[in-house]
């Protein structure tokens, strides 16, 4: 049984990602328990009982009639997320949701309403939110070292995953990664959240989204191949309530680069990689004179200085270990639950960022394209070039 200061977690999905969350447990012992895991597949959740040792679950009723568990949390794909949720919160156990909430805002909004009749809690991931980089920044914007911020970039471009050997990437319980999925539920279903959160959390909620999708690279060489493959590009940008706008591009075809940059009247700050707690955030003066115009245009950002973390981060990731605290989300949520007090991911900002990312994958939804009336005759490359 969990102790007092323990809240009780179960795993509903023993995926790729259940594996990357089980590794993060002994980073939070005294304050989670988990239960143990339940998968509909058998031999997955063997594997996994295999690796770990935890408790396995004979069906999902049987989990969610174990008293011990106070949050489940949701780690199975995407398509699956709405209705493990749905049964959890009627079970009457809090949710924490890998992302997206739903696959739609007005599914993520039901369900939130849901949790809201029966009296408990809804979060979702990613919760790189409360990371040491991403915290470290926003220290730094809150004490004015960027001044007034204006416009925020980021890049979520994961290179040509398809040509990759994807094939091979096992999780420690010998999971592959589940690339069909990921191509037909849309790279930035997948990764968007990790920059949206982010921004929200920084800068209020978003007000307006102008956002194009295409997918350019429908047959991902897959067998057979993808029955709807969703789109492999998308770019948006959003007006936030204080006024700041944000560039978003997410992609599974143009090359790796995961920057996240956040522009101020006086600076810029950079984290490298917004999915690593331990990412530098460096802090860049704009340039002004031309020697430091020149370093600029030369170095793509001109010199930066490194600004040390608001902490220590706790823990070592790579080499086979995961970046993040996958648990810190759910740690967030049981604490919040503790204290009474609004979970940092709540269901509200869980819903608000699944409308956001629907808004990008998915413009024609919301809005009909401006199509362009003008054309032109081709133009020909120079006679020397050819
Ligand atoms: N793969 C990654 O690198 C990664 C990283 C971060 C977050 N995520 C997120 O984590 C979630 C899971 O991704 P994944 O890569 O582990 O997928 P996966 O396909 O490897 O695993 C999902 C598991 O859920 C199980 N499942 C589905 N429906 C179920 C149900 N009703 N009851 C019980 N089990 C059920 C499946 O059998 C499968 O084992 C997704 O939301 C994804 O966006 C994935």
């Amino acid at each position: 049984m969990a102790t007092t200061t323990e809240t009780g977690i179960a795993i509903v999905g023993c995926g790729y990602v259940a594996d990357a969350y089980r590794q993060c447990l002994p980073l939070h012992q005294g304050t989670l328990r988990l239960a143990g895991a339940y998968d509909r597949d058998p031999e997955r959740l063997a594997a996994y009982r295999a690796t770990w040792g935890d408790r396995a679950y004979a069906s999902l009723d049987e989990l969610l009639a174990d008293p011990s568990v106070s949050i489940v949390l949701n780690l199975t794909d995407p398509e699956s997320h709405a209705a493990v949720t749905e049964a959890a919160i009627a079970a009457g156990k809090h949710v924490y949701s890998e992302k997206p909430l739903a696959m739609t805002a007005t599914e993520a909004a039901a369900l939130r309403d849901r949790a809201r009749a029966g009296g408990v809690r809804l979060a979702s991931a990613p919760c790189n939110l409360l990371g040491e980089s991403v915290q470290t920044a926003w220290a730094a914007i809150r004490e004015g070292r960027i001044g007034k911020v204006l416009l925020a970039y980021a890049e979520l471009d994961d290179g040509m995953i398809h040509r990759a050997n994807y094939g091979d990437w096992r999780s420690r319980s010998g999971k592959p990664w589940p690339g069909r999925g990921e191509f037909e539920t849309g790279c930035t279903y997948e990764h968007a959240g990790y920059a949206l959160t982010v921004f929200a959390a920084l800068f209020g909620p978003a007000t307006r989204v102008t956002s194009f999708a295409a997918l350019l690279v429908p047959d991902k060489d897959t067998t057979p191949p993808l029955a709807h493959p969703a789109p492999d590009f998308s770019v948006g940008c959003i007006e936030f309530e204080s006024g700041v706008v944000a560039r978003l591009t997410n992609s599974i075809v143009a090359p790796y680069d995961h920057r996240m940059r956040i522009i101020g009247e006086t600076g810029t700050i950079e984290i490298k990689e917004p999915w690593d707690y331990a990412s530098p955030v460096i802090l860049r003066r704009p340039g002004e004179g031309r020697i430091a115009r020149l370093i600029e245009r030369r170095l793509g950002g001109g010199l930066g200085k490194r600004l040390p973390m608001a902490r220590p981060v706790p823990f070592k990731g790579g080499r086979g270990k995961p970046t993040m605290d996958f648990l810190r989300g759910p740690a967030e949520l049981a604490e919040a639950i503790r204290d009474g007090r609004p979970s940092r991911l709540d269901e509200d900002f869980a819903v608000h960022v699944t409308e956001v990312t629907e808004m990008l994958q998915y413009p024609e939804r919301f809005d009909r394209p401006v199509l362009v009336k003008s054309r032109f005759a081709p133009i020909r490359p120079m006679d020397w070039a050819t």
